[in-house]
């Protein structure tokens, strides 16, 4: 295929829904659909035999194959395996997002022809391990991932394109916007500067265990409570009626974001009651979820040195902004009236087909049409040991919300003469114990050049790129030494190529 030919396709993976979008012939953003004829792809797999079945059929089979059914995998990545075995077999969660990756990109393909490059996007709060889980999610998935994206920034890309910022001769003033996401796992807030081609991020915030998903809890609880009382049996003893519990209580929230009442039907071992809702008592059964998003979005105006006079849009992005709820928290908090110009479920996509039309663009020496700035959001540190003390702590290098790309140095020493080897630990967080922090590996420099004195300076340079991951250098003597880090729970290049391998296998 000629290289210009390439479509510009941006993969939004979302906790509970991904939506695929490329540009079209004159630079517009379009959503593509999928097998189904639907724009947005249930993030959810069912493992039936050797049949990996994605989507709207297996969210079906929650009611019946509840426990070979796989949900919210994305929650997940940065940990060894999925919480739950699968078909008797354990997979790592990088390997449930391929499979998901899979379809929309076979979907896609359908529709739009061969391609293997693509933008993702990651919530902003993702740490760094989270964010590598993404990037090999993709290249298991047989995709060449062009880069990853923060989920806000590509949102206010999409907003930008929308009021005209992105034309060839836009003179648009620079405007200071926040961006309040909430889809269905992640919240992230984030503020940023967009200027005519610029995109630039002040600051951002957020919490990887937080979205739709759980106020879906707060309604399958509060019911099955209530059966409890009723029935005096618990309907989420068993999978199945757990899983077709979810299914009824997610579209009764969304019942409640259009009208002031819904009912959710509920049946188990022959008992069946209706259980009415009001959309008041919806929300206070939530309204602590909420408070810890206003919290976040508070301290996330402070850390960029702002206070709501100099935000001029609070934009809203993800599925879960269609509670009336989060709408008016956010009036009252900001004292403006939110934007909801951009469809919160195919902004993101549209976003990161931007920028890989920008990165296309790039490869071919043409000169981007706008650029993106980031921050890290979450300090970078080393385990280093307290002199006083002798317990571990924390040594912060790059601390979070630094604009990037970053580098920081640090000079290690031999402890004694002839030394072999030193250990590097880098955590990423804000505790000055490293326990609390996200554990990216351990940096180990081996073949030390022979007979080093003691005390000899190490000098290791950590940087961030502006996607933030990250890539260590170390030198000693000016000259560069070969080290690795290993981390805990990710894949082997060997485990990812035989994990692409059987994803290549699946029959379509
Ligand atoms: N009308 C509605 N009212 C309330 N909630 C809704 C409505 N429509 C969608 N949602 C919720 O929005 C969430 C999906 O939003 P979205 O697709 O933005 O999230 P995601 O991309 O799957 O997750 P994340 O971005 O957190 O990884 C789900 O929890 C869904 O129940
Ligand atoms: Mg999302």
């Amino acid at each position: 295929m000629n290289q210009t030919q390439t479509p510009a396709v941006g993969i939004d993976l979302g906790t509970t829904f991904s939506a695929v979008a490329k540009l079209d012939d004159i630079g517009r953003p379009q959503t593509l659909i999928n097998a189904e004829g639907d724009k947005l792809t249930p993030s959810v797999v069912l493992f039936e035999g050797s049949d990996v079945v994605v989507g709207k059929e297996a969210v079906k089979a929650l009611g019946t194959d509840a426990e070979q059914v796989a949900l919210c995998a994305k929650r997940e990545l940065g940990s060894r395996v999925y919480n739950k075995l699968l078909g008797g077999r354990q997979y790592p969660p990088e390997a449930i997002e391929a499979f998901v990756l899979n379809k929309l990109r076979r979907d896609a393909q359908a529709q739009i022809g061969e391609f293997n490059k693509a933008v993702i996007t990651v919530p902003a709060y993702f740490d760094e391990v989270r964010r590598k889980a993404t990037q090999d999610a993709g290249y298991i998935a047989g995709l060449e991932v062009l880069d990853i994206i923060n989920e806000p920034t590509a949102a206010a890309i999409a907003f930008g394109f929308q009021q005209g910022f992105l034309k060839p001769n836009s003179t648009a003033e620079k405007r200071t916007i926040l961006v309040y996401d909430l889809g269905g796992g992640t919240f992230d807030v984030t503020v940023m500067q967009i200027g005519s081609k610029e995109f630039v991020t002040l600051a951002t915030d957020g919490d990887v265990r937080l979205g739709g998903r759980d106020w879906d809890q707060r309604l399958v609880d509060y019911v099955a409570e209530e059966f409890i009382r009723r029935c005096g049996t618990d309907p989420r003893d068993d999978p199945n009626s757990e899983g077709r519990l979810w299914r009824e209580c997610e579209d009764a929230k969304r019942t409640l974001s259009a009208r002031s009442k819904a009912t959710v039907a509920c049946d188990y071992q022959g008992h069946a009651v209706r259980i009415e809702i009001t959309r008041a008592q919806f929300e206070d059964m939530t309204r602590d979820l909420l408070d810890r998003t206003s919290f976040t979005t508070r301290q996330t105006l402070q850390a960029a040195g702002l206070s709501w006079n100099d935000i001029e849009r609070v934009l809203l992005a993800g599925g879960s902004t269609r509670m009336p709820a989060v709408y008016n928290t956010l009036r009252e908090l900001s004292g403006m009236e939110p934007d909801r110009s951009v469809s919160p479920d195919e902004a993101v996509a549209h976003g990161a087909a931007f920028r890989a039309g920008l990165l296309l663009e790039r490869h071919l020496g043409e000169t981007p049409r706008f650029s993106v700035k980031n921050v890290n959001s979450h300090s970078l540190g080393v385990v280093a040991i307290e002199t006083e003390t002798k317990r571990h702590r924390n040594a912060i290098l790059i601390p979070r919300n630094t604009p990037l790309p970053v580098a920081a140095k640090r000079v290690f020493k031999t402890q004694k003469s002839a030394q072999k080897s030193i250990l590097v630990q880098i955590v990423e967080g804000e505790s000055a114990s490293p326990e609390e922090c996200s554990q990216i590996g351990k940096c180990t420099v081996r073949e030390l050049p022979p007979n080093l004195p003691g005390q000899t300076p190490i000098e290791v340079r950590f940087r961030y790129e502006e996607n933030g991951r990250l890539t260590v250098l170390v030198s000693c003597a000016g000259k560069e030494l070969r080290h690795e880090i290993q981390r805990e729970n990710s894949l082997t290049q060997e485990q990812l190529d035989s994990w692409r391998k059987f994803v290549a296998e699946l029959e379509p």
